[in-house]
């Protein structure tokens, strides 16, 4: 694992967008694995900014985010597909034929899923995937539980993800309570995994996770075995990280 200490969110955010550029400027056709949240809204600002410049140049990425909310389509402004177009696609020169996202409005799980995952291994896997990391240590939303879950599948919140989603809608009872998420095995295919956590509120779970036993009960804890992991973090997220 490596890590980059940054100052705070703009500093951890411009360091996660140089990651990416460099991802992108050395593989223009990279596989770009994302997420939503609001860690890496700064990053695709950043990396906004670096494109109207003309310093990298999105024309032949190709995307795949990590997870959607089951029962919103593409429209709902509280989708994850809404909110990638509206912080990210809708500013860049990307194709946005060539952006995947699962879709919540097909109810069919089991079909979603396999068709996810198919997808993800057409375009010969994720070269660089981002992440944030949830209070509760999952990634996407894989959940703390008994085992790793593999790939692509359907999963009921937790009331703590619940809780934390809630801000974005106008009450809890707006939260959907399931997602379609890439499993721990999709992630940890990727060919580099980037982490980006901010504030004092992920302190605790960044020690745990990264600096505790490897368990499915703290799920972003795996990524201590990916080969090309970096965790940015800044200050206040690593207020008990002393190394
Ligand atoms: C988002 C996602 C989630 C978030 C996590 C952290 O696509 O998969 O795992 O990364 O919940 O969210 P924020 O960044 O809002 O603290």
């Amino acid at each position: 694992m490596k890590l980059i200490r940054a100052r705070d969110y703009k500093h951890m955010s411009r360091q996660a967008a140089n990651i990416i550029s460099a991802q992108v400027i050395l593989k223009p056709d990279s596989v770009l694995g994302l997420a939503t949240g609001s860690s890496p809204i700064g990053a695709y600002q950043q990396l906004i900014k670096w494109y109207e410049k003309g310093d990298v140049d999105f024309a032949e990425v190709q995307t795949v985010n990590l997870d959607e909310y089951i029962g919103l389509d593409a429209e709902n402004e509280q989708s994850y597909a809404y909110f990638m177009r509206n912080q990210f696609f809708d500013h860049i020169n990307i194709d946005q034929s060539k952006t995947h996202i699962p879709d919540g409005t097909n109810l069919d799980a089991e079909a979603e899923c396999e068709r996810y995952d198919r997808l993800i291994h057409s375009l010969g896997g994720i070269d660089l995937q981002l992440l944030g990391l949830g209070p509760n240590g999952h990634i996407g939303f894989n959940e703390p539980d008994d085992y790793f879950p593999k790939g692509t599948h359907r999963v009921e919140l937790t009331k703590a993800t619940i809780h934390a989603n809630m801000r974005f809608f106008a009450s809890v009872n707006d939260v959907p309570r399931a997602a379609y998420t890439m499993g721990i095995c999709d992630i940890m295919q990727a060919h580099r995994v980037v982490m980006v956590v901010s504030g004092e509120g992920k302190a605790e779970i960044v020690k745990k996770a990264f600096y505790g036993p490897v368990t499915p009960q703290v799920p972003a804890s795996i990524l201590q075995l990916h080969k090309d992991f970096t965790l940015v973090a800044d200050e206040a997220a690593l207020k008990y990280v002393t190394e």
